[in-house]
């Protein structure tokens, strides 16, 4: 198998469907590591890469900790609350002092867009972009479409409804990128306030009416509410949010009976996702979970020297 022709990830708009094929194929083969019993070859044994996140996460975080441990590779991890960054050190000292410990691969994850395209520049190891400010998180993008082809077999033709706080998803950006490459059908709905203008071009559709976006989907996506990053009030009260734009199980059957219901996670339950549908049986938010630490493995694997190896 080939590796991947590039020092770095950094997002989906300028990945080609041959790459983002290569990597979801080598998912699905990785996948069955991350869930038999014994979750562990020593295929990336003796690489070494660091986890450097200045934001929180639980899921990307932890399932890029898990998917270099299960491949044999050694991982650390740091935070930026934890480490000298609260002293003053710089984004990029503290990423060179990194490199210089011998590190294969860098994964980050920064409140400012293009903070990795910053260190991909000037470091020689991987850099691979956990999610940058409102930018892309293109792990999340293919781990999205690696559950919508294995639960529909392809991605051509279907309507795809995201829906929720469009503007200041990286989410949502990754997952535009990705899925127009492979002609589905994407739609935005949300707020005016939170809706970008210019995704039109891509071919992407866009209304504030959530049941327009939602009726006949395949697959509806749905975004959080990103309270942290708005700076003033965009829309009345939470409740109405919930009221006006909230997936709910009457909205949730406006979209075909065998759509999947997604999320990336964290949920604000009661927000923009009723508690019961996300529950229920549409549900593929745990999948996506799972499918995320495959992504990782192959991502660390094809970055790391798996091509290499094979
Ligand atoms: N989906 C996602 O990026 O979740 P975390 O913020 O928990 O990593």
């Amino acid at each position: 198998m080939p590796g991947l022709k590039r020092k770095d990830i950094l997002g989906l708009r300028d990945m080609t469907t041959d790459e983002i094929d290569l990597i979801l194929n080598t998912a699905e083969t990785l996948k069955d590591i991350a869930t038999r019993s014994i979750k562990k070859v020593p295929t990336l044994r003796g690489k070494a890469y660091c986890t450097l996140f200045y934001e929180n996460s639980t899921r990307t975080a932890k399932s890029f900790e898990l998917a270099g441990k299960y491949l044999g590779a050694d991982v650390i991890n740091v935070s930026a609350s934890s480490s000298s960054v609260k002293k003053g050190e710089t984004l990029l000292d503290t990423a060179r002092n990194l490199e210089a410990m011998g590190l294969d691969a860098l994964v980050m994850r920064h409140p400012a867009g293009g903070a990795p395209h910053m260190l991909a520049r000037h470091l020689s190891c991987s850099v691979i972009n956990a999610g940058d400010g409102m930018h892309e998180h293109p792990t999340q993008g293919l781990l999205d479409m690696l559950t919508i082809r294995q639960q529909k077999g392809s991605l051509k033709g279907l309507k795809v409804a995201i829906v929720g706080d469009i503007m200041h998803s990286r989410v949502a950006r990754s997952n535009i990128y990705g899925l127009t490459k492979y002609g589905a059908e994407v739609w935005l709905a949300g707020p005016a306030t939170l809706l970008p203008t210019g995704f039109e071009e891509f071919g992407v559709k866009v209304t504030t009416r959530v049941e327009e976006a939602l009726e006949g989907a395949d697959v509806v996506n749905v975004l959080r509410l990103q309270l942290e990053r708005m700076e003033k009030s965009l829309f009345p009260t939470v409740a109405e949010y919930h009221k006006f734009w909230g997936v709910t199980p009457a909205r949730l059957k406006l979209a075909k009976a065998n759509a999947l219901l997604m999320h990336p996670g964290p949920m604000n339950r009661g927000v923009e996702i009723s508690s019961h549908i996300a529950d229920g049986n549409q549900s593929v938010i745990l999948e996506q979970v799972t499918n995320g630490v495959a992504v990782r493995m192959a991502i660390l694997y094809l970055l790391m020297g798996g091509g290499e190896a094979a």
